[in-house]
């Protein structure tokens, strides 16, 4: 005869939509682990705006508290790299004080374009001063308009700036010079002939980077160093196309100036919005997919890593041309930024660095107020005051699992469940941390009941103590663009500092735990 719990676990059963994982997680770091930095996630700033962000003549507070609550937590502020598009129309002018800009119309599919003239001064890149101290910083210079004074130009008001005391003294440094943005494009924008080829780049790529190393003082010994490549695409080929391994072939690091190539960077998206179109959420927040636009730099890395150099993603975010409405500003991206920074360790790219403009859809975070929609550029009858989008809290969520380790580890976890992802991460060799991600969006008015996964563990190779500590990322449903918690605390607040009261859960290992559809669960082991 069934008991009453028995019916009762039978009723649970047929309403839940539940299913059940055991995860194999290895207690010592396991060979495959990979060694990262604590501050994986950077920022590439479109550089039109640059003082938008930093402040021009006072600090923008908000933007060094988004990037302060960052280095609270890993002990390393985020790098900035200052660049992308408008790197490539900026020219120089030492009498010029505020940026002088000029922007084509805003329009629904770009509510926020990127200034069409660039014009700045010396003031310009003083601004780095406002950054959190000890912040390092990746900066762009024009290549694009081939151009070489621009260049120099530039060059020599970046190092004048970090030479300036109030810079120097708050250890803020200039890691690397970027020569131009996505020249692979050239061809399609005009900026160069549509025959142009990674021969003809490389060849003027040392003829620039010849004068800018004079100009910056970069040498085998200075701590500057180029940022080579930052191809939009890559043909992962030695001889077609651009990539990587086509300008080794042509010679890119044989030169002097070439020899002075700290690392190469990648950009990626995994999509666009440039025309605009509808784009669904669940595609970007897809496991299956997140890996595989990553593994298919995995090739590129090795090639450049072979070198002896390193390699970044140096802009990247979900879908290009500023993000696709509804998808990048939403609660799911968040989701999705996490697993594709922590998975962008597992093709040996070091850090990865998120693309971020003023009133662009997929920012981690607005820094200045908005007087008009980041989605179609409708008017606002009130202007929206600087907050934090989602994807901030996935910077947040990373770093805490990362830790203030030095030398942390992560080792992706193998899940059985298609929806559902895992790293785990080690301090000398041991496991302190697992952070699992429900990629199955829950949206707004679904009427199916919320799915969840129960997660079981095995572990390999020692012990560790019974009970663990959880620290849930709530988010209401995956189409939402705020209200979201981690660990029962808020970042959307007006000077974008942590409010509220931390809620974790202690739960014992051997029952294991839940986690829901759209949803993170970061594991403290004891
Ligand atoms: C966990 O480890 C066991 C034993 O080595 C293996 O049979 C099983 O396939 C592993 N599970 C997963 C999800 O990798
Ligand atoms: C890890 O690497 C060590 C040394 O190469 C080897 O002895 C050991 O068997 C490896 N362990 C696993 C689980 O592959
Ligand atoms: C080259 O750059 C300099 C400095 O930015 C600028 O003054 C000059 O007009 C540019 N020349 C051309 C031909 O655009
Ligand atoms: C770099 O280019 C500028 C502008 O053309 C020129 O004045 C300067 O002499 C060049 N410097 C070197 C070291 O070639
Ligand atoms: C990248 O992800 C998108 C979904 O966001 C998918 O449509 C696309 O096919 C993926 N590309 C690769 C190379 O996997
Ligand atoms: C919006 O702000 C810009 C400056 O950022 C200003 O030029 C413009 O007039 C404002 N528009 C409205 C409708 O207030």
């Amino acid at each position: 005869m069934p008991t009453f719990s028995g019916i009762l676990h039978f009723v649970v059963t047929l309403f839940a939509v539940q299913s059940s994982t055991t995860i194999n997680i290895s207690i010592p770091a396991p060979n495959g682990s990979i060694q990262i930095p604590r501050n994986l996630i950077g920022f590439s700033l479109e550089q039109d705006r640059w003082v938008d962000w930093a402040g021009l003549d006072e600090r923008n507070q908000f933007f060094f508290n988004v990037l302060d609550n960052m280095k609270a937590i890993s002990g390393e502020p985020p790098i900035i790299r200052i660049g992308a598009n408008s790197e490539d129309h900026t020219n120089f002018n030492p009498d010029v004080q505020s940026p002088q800009l000029v922007f084509p119309t805003p329009n629904a599919v770009t509510p926020f374009p990127e200034a069409r003239t660039i014009v700045v001064g010396n003031a310009y890149y003083q601004a780095v001063r406002f950054l959190p101290p000890d912040t390092h910083v990746v900066w762009g210079v024009n290549f694009g308009a081939k151009n070489i004074t621009a260049a120099n130009l530039e060059a020599r008001a970046i190092v004048e700036a970090f030479a300036t005391p109030d810079v120097k003294d708050q250890g803020i440094i200039l890691d690397a010079v970027e020569i131009g943005n996505e020249a692979d494009l050239y061809r399609d924008n005009g900026q160069r002939p549509r025959n142009y080829t990674p021969a003809q780049y490389v060849e003027e790529w040392t003829e620039f980077a010849t004068n800018v190393s004079t100009a910056i003082g970069i040498t085998e010994d200075s701590h500057t160093k180029f940022w080579g490549a930052s191809f939009a695409t890559s043909s992962h080929a030695n001889t077609n196309g651009f990539s990587p391994q086509s300008i080794f072939e042509n010679g890119l690091l044989d030169s002097k100036a070439g020899s002075f190539i700290s690392t190469i960077t990648q950009h990626h998206y995994s999509g666009t919005f440039c025309s605009g179109g509808g784009k669904l959420l669940q595609d970007l927040m897809t496991k299956e997919t997140i890996r595989s636009n990553l593994t298919s730099f995995a090739s590129d890395a090795k090639a450049v890593r072979d070198q002896g150099l390193d390699f970044v993603m140096g802009e990247t975010n979900s879908y290009s041309c500023h993000g696709a409405p509804g998808v990048s500003n939403s609660a799911g991206a968040a989701l999705w930024t996490l697993d594709y920074a922590l998975f962008s360790t597992q093709i040996q790219s070091s850090r990865i660095y998120f693309h971020e403009g003023i009133g662009f859809k997929y920012n981690f975070f607005q820094p200045i107020a908005l007087n008009r929609s980041i989605l179609d550029a409708s008017p606002l009858p009130e202007p929206i005051p600087p907050h934090v989008q989602p994807q901030y809290y996935s910077a947040i969520i990373a770093l805490e699992a990362i830790g203030s380790h030095p030398q942390p580890r992560i080792a992706e976890l193998q899940i059985e469940e298609s929806t559902v992802s895992g790293y785990a991460f080690y301090e000398d060799s041991q496991l302190v941390r697992a952070v699992f991600i429900n990629l199955k969006a829950f949206l707004e008015g679904q009427e199916e009941e919320r799915g969840k996964v129960h997660l079981k563990f095995d572990f390999v190779g020692g012990e560790v103590g019974e009970e663990v500590t959880l620290k849930r990322l709530d988010i209401a449903h995956a189409d939402d663009t705020d209200g979201l918690t981690w660990g029962g605390q808020s970042y959307e607040t007006s000077d974008g500092r942590v409010s509220g009261t931390l809620k974790t859960e202690k739960v014992k290992l051997s029952a294991g735990f839940d986690i829901r559809d759209t949803e993170v669960v970061l594991v403290s082991f004891s």
